[in-house]
């Protein structure tokens, strides 16, 4: 008998928990709202103890949902097994991993720190790889989970200026489009939300100037809205805005270097030298 779709909304999930890394501000934290808003309880994984807990009591209060906070560094390679082994404690059973968590560093690559290069790394794949290892068993034994990996528009193609942030992001889809089918007959959604430009403090603490990107920025509402859309719906990839897609759609017609040099001019980072 064929499995039914995941739906996070279901009655079924709701003494579930719904675990998010990057959940202290940005994206994160606008996810844990939406899902708290439809009767999910929370597990919130970030460094930013003091913003995860304003945000739970607010999510308690309001919402009347359960949150549990796990205070990480997703660039210890311990940390995954750490929230793992904090939910089998705490009896907290995930049906839903929101991989959010992410770092980036514009410029040009050989101007970047090697402990930048490997804390961008580390975080962006390494722990969501890790954490995806971790809880896909559970669900693959209930026959129902999902996970929404939180990629971008810049995983398409390489991006000069943001050459490594790129490839981490072109990894996160690669990985989600192959998970999506080795899971999807097993009750499992996989997704990928790729989005464009978002306005969240990330482009600030990427060094990524505001005034030289050359698409518009939007607000992180269409990620998490595009991205539950898509989770219900099973889809693979979900590009939020009509410009996303059709800048992915133009890769069909326009060459790959053309397409790189779009990419480098959109994101509009400036040599230093
Ligand atoms: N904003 C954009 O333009 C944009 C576009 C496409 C994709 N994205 C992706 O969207 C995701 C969320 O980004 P955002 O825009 O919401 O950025 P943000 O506001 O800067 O939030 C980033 C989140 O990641 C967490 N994080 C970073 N390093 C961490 C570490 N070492 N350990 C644990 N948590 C860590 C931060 O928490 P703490 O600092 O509290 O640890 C924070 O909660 C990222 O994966 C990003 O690549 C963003």
């Amino acid at each position: 008998m064929a499995v039914p779709p995941y739906n996070p909304f279901a009655a079924d999930c709701s003494l579930r928990y719904v675990l998010i890394t990057g959940a202290s501000m940005g994206i994160g934290a606008l996810f844990a709202r939406e899902f708290a808003k439809n009767g999910r309880n929370l597990l919130l994984v970030a460094r930013s103890v003091d913003k995860m807990t304003l945000l739970a009591e607010k999510l308690r209060l309001e919402e009347g949902v359960k949150v549990a906070l796990c205070t990480a560094d997703l660039n210890n390679p311990q940390s995954p097994d750490r929230i793992y082994k904090f939910c089998c404690d705490a009896k907290i059973e995930v049906d839903l991993l929101v991989n959010c968590a992410g770092l980036s560093q514009a410029g040009e690559f050989s101007a970047i720190e090697q402990i930048k290069l490997e804390e961008i790394m580390m975080v962006n794949m390494m722990a969501l790889t890790k954490l995806t290892r971790l809880f896909v068993p559970g669900m693959v034994k209930r026959k129902n989970g999902g996970i929404i990996n939180v990629a971008s528009l810049g995983g398409f193609q390489g991006v000069p200026g943001l050459a490594l942030y790129s490839a981490t992001k072109s990894f996160i889809i690669t990985l989600t489009e192959a998970l999506h089918e080795e899971l999807k007959e097993r009750g499992i959604s996989v997704v990928a939300v790729c989005p464009g430009f978002i306005d969240t403090g990330f482009l600030e603490s990427s060094s990524h100037k505001r005034a030289d990107i050359r698409l518009p920025i939007y607000k992180p509402e269409i990620v998490v809205d595009a991205a539950i859309r898509g989770l219900k719906n099973n889809r693979r990839v979900v590009l939020p805005t009509l410009i996303d897609k059709l800048l992915v759609f133009s890769q069909r017609v326009a060459s790959r270097g053309m397409a790189i040099g779009l990419a480098g001019f959109f994101a509009g980072i400036r040599s230093e030298r």
